[in-house]
C-alpha cells in the first residue's frame, strides 16, 4: 500500500483509492464502560496502526496532583507522561494505580480545567501528527483531531456499562454504576469540550455487540473495501 507521509484528508473518496491511501486517525470516544479501551486496542492490532488513550494522560495528572498535594493544573504542563504497553510518569510505571475508583473520579475532575485540557490536548495533537493511529477519549473527534478520516462515538446502556467495568474491577455493579453516572454527568455538563458525538461520527450502540463485531465495525468504516 503507498502512503503518503503527513497529508492529511476528509475526503472518503481519496482515502478508499489504493494506491492514494493517506494516514489515517480513528478517533473514538464515548463514555465510561463504552468498550472504547478495548476497541481501540484491538482496532490498532488489526490494522498496525498507533494507539493513544488520552484517558491515562488525565489519569496520571490526577494520581500526581493528588500524590504531590497539588491542583491539576500545577502538574499537567511539566508532568513526563509516557503511554505504551505501561503507563509510566516520570520513572515510575503507574498503569494500576491509575485505574482505581478514587483515581477516576479525580481524573474527571482535573479534566474539567481547561488549563489541563490544554496541555493535554496539545501533547496528543503533537502525538497524532505523523502516522496512523486510533485514539480513544472523549473529545478526540471534536477537539483533538476534528479531521480524523474515522469518527466513532461508542456507547451502551448505562446498566451495560457499569456491568463490564464492574466485571473489570471485581466491583459492586451497583457502585459503579453510581459513581460512572457522576462522572458521564460531569463529562457531559463541563464548559469545556463535554462529551458529545462528534459532527459525522458514527454512533455505535455497543449493548448487543461482542468485542470483535464491534471491532469489524469499526475496521468497516476504515476501511469499507477491504484492505
Ligand atoms: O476508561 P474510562 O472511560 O472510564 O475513563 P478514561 O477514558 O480513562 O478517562 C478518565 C476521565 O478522563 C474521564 O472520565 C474524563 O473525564 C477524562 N477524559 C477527558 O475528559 N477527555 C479525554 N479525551 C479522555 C478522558
Amino acid at each position: 500500500m503507498c502512503r503518503i507521509r503527513g497529508l492529511q484528508t476528509t475526503s472518503r473518496g481519496f482515502r478508499n483509492d489504493p494506491g492514494w491511501v493517506l494516514r489515517m486517525v480513528i478517533a473514538i470516544d464515548g463514555p465510561a464502560g463504552a468498550g472504547k479501551s478495548s476497541v481501540a486496542r484491538a482496532v490498532a492490532k488489526a490494522l498496525g496502526f498507533r494507539y493513544l488513550d488520552s484517558g491515562a494522560m488525565y489519569r496520571s495528572v490526577a494520581l500526581a496532583a493528588l500524590e504531590r498535594g497539588l491542583e491539576p493544573s500545577e502538574v499537567a504542563p511539566e508532568l513526563r507522561i509516557e503511554l505504551g504497553t505501561r503507563v509510566l510518569v516520570g520513572d515510575r510505571d503507574v498503569t494500576d494505580a491509575i485505574r482505581t475508583p478514587g483515581v477516576s473520579e479525580a481524573a474527571s475532575r482535573a479534566a474539567a480545567d481547561p488549563s489541563v485540557r490544554a496541555a493535554m490536548v496539545a501533547r496528543q495533537r503533537r502525538l497524532l501528527q505523523d502516522g496512523d493511529w486510533v485514539a480513544e477519549g472523549r473529545d478526540i473527534g471534536t477537539v483533538v483531531a476534528p479531521g480524523a478520516e474515522v469518527k466513532v462515538f461508542l456507547t451502551a446502556s448505562p446498566e451495560e456499562r457499569a456491568r463490564r467495568r464492574a466485571d473489570e474491577l471485581g466491583a459492586d455493579p451497583a457502585t459503579v454504576r453510581s459513581e460512572q453516572a457522576l462522572r458521564d454527568e460531569r463529562d457531559t455538563t463541563r464548559s469545556h469540550s463535554p462529551l458529545e458525538p462528534a459532527p459525522g461520527a458514527v454512533v455505535l450502540d455497543t449493548s448487543d455487540l461482542t468485542l470483535p463485531e464491534v471491532v469489524q465495525r469499526v475496521v468497516e468504516l476504515a476501511y469499507p473495501q477491504g484492505r
